[in-house]
């Protein structure tokens, strides 16, 4: 055949699944148009700039230039409307845009190529995609703050357990807990703004890997494809899959928040725990066991985020090792970056959706902040305050009222002062202010503790903030 795919017969030793021998391998290892594709806007794009300046700067005719325009316009609308052949043997997305191009109006599309290579304009075409998506993302998390934002509003004074290695560790107020992933997620944000500024320099016309000798205009092309500039070293510039990384790193950083959350949700919606309640979109029942209700999107969430980290390892090793400058290695990066960003897209989402509809119970939460000692430390300070006692005397002395309380079966607020007294004599009935969960998680109004008063200056500084 004239794509040469079926000129030799299989292999005997290797070619049992190929039908027609060594070329059909060569083309099923060598092609990336079943994933480049996806790239096509971005392909046009940058192709109608390239033309664009090389007609300004008098490379090609204007005439050759509208006809390239117009007729990649034309493509652009095909594959749009699902109107386009995408064929294997033109290898990927810049071949198979070109060839349809000569077919639509002839040897002019044959100049498009000039002063550029597809290693500039993979380069080109990669880095709008992932730019795009880091945009999509920042809108995103933006969306998850604002949920978190409403929940902690909500229930800035309500008291639940604060954990230490999953035990009860002192009260807290869940507004405080949800502030916690607004401050992760925000960094998250911040992390996807700065590698947006990082990568914002414009690839097209550093050609094969050496620039041109071509007059042409990289700062033209740079400004109008949204670029702050153009990059500055072009063997750098096609080697680079920096911009890549970056995407995946924050992508693993911020799927291993999002897979926190996932465990704290899938943990408090058990019976066991009863502070949240997912609602039906968000769970699912079981097929066998009646009673029900299980987390999976959450289960989800925190599963993808091993497909996230697995997509970092995977480029980091690909382009690790590599010389300067394009190596064929290198069209391994989009698989990675296109499935990384669908599960992040979509946790995000998934979360967001949980986070907002999830019902709080208050009651269970409040319960469960209560028991386990868990105003312990505020006796201690409370003898540290009132009692002038040296903290670790103060710690000392709790733990005996806490060991009374255990072999009493009782809370601490549920010792009789003369219980306390004899444990130590400076105790008055001062005490029992302080071991309420109220009370403690009032007193904690150091910047950035838990009392409800300190929580909504923190939900108001965010607020201004996103
Ligand atoms: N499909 C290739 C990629 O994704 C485009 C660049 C090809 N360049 C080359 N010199 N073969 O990396």
């Amino acid at each position: 055949m004239a794509d040469g795919t079926d000129t030799k017969s299989s292999n005997q030793m290797w070619g049992g699944r190929f039908a027609s021998g060594p070329a059909a391998i060569m083309e099923e290892i060598n092609a990336s148009i079943g994933f480049d594709k996806k790239l096509f806007a971005q392909d046009i794009r940058g192709s109608i700039a390239h033309a664009t300046m090389l007609a300004h700067q008098g490379i090609i005719s204007t005439e050759d230039k509208d006809k390239i325009v117009h007729g990649l316009n034309t493509i652009l609308s095909e594959i749009e409307a699902g109107n386009f052949e995408f064929s294997r043997s033109l290898e990927d997305i810049h071949m198979n845009v070109e060839s349809r191009l000569a077919a639509l109006i002839g040897p002019a599309a044959g100049r498009l190529h000039t002063a550029r290579s597809r290693n500039d304009q993979v380069a080109l075409d990669f880095r709008l995609w992932v730019k795009e998506e880091l945009q999509k993302c920042e809108q995103a998390l933006t969306g998850l703050i604002a949920a978190f934002l409403d929940r902690a509003e909500e229930h800035a004074d309500t008291v639940m357990p604060g954990f230490t290695h999953l035990q009860t560790a002192q009260p807290v107020t869940f507004g405080h807990h949800c502030m916690a992933y607004v401050e992760m997620f925000g960094r998250d944000r911040s992390r996807v703004r700065h590698a947006i500024e990082h990568m914002d320099e414009s690839p097209i016309g550093a050609a094969a890997l050496a620039g041109t000798g071509f007059p042409i205009d990289r700062h033209m092309t740079a400004k109008a494809l949204g670029f702050r500039e153009p990059t500055r070293n072009s063997i750098d510039t096609v080697s680079d899959r920096d911009f890549a990384i970056e995407f995946l790193s924050i992508a693993a950083i911020a799927g291993m928040h999002l897979s926190r959350l996932a465990e704290e949700i899938v943990i408090w919606s058990t019976p066991q725990f009863g502070f949240v309640r997912l609602s039906d979109a968000f769970s699912t029942g079981s097929s066998i066991m009646p009673q029900k209700k299980n987390p999976d999107a959450a289960e989800l969430v925190r599963a993808k985020t091993g497909r996230i980290n697995g997509s970092l390892v995977a480029l980091l090793t690909i382009m690790k090792g590599l010389p300067l400058a394009y190596s064929k290695d290198m069209q391994e990066d989009k698989e990675q970056v296109f499935d990384a960003a669908e599960s992040l897209e979509l946790a995000i989402a998934a979360m967001t959706g949980m986070v907002r509809d999830m019902t709080i119970n208050a009651a269970r939460m409040k319960a469960a902040a209560g028991s386990g000692y868990s105003t312990a430390t505020d006796l201690a300070d409370w003898l540290v305050r009132e009692a002038g006692l040296p903290f670790r005397d103060a710690h000392h002395v709790t733990g005996r009222a806490v060991a009374l309380a255990e072999s009493k079966s009782c809370d601490l607020a549920e010792l009789s002062l003369e219980d306390l007294q004899a444990i130590h004599s400076a105790i008055t009935d001062k005490i029992f202010d302080v071991l309420t969960v109220e009370a403690s998680v009032a007193s904690r109004k150091s910047f950035g503790g838990t009392a409800p008063s300190e929580v909504r200056k923190q939900i108001a500084f965010w607020r201004a903030r996103n």
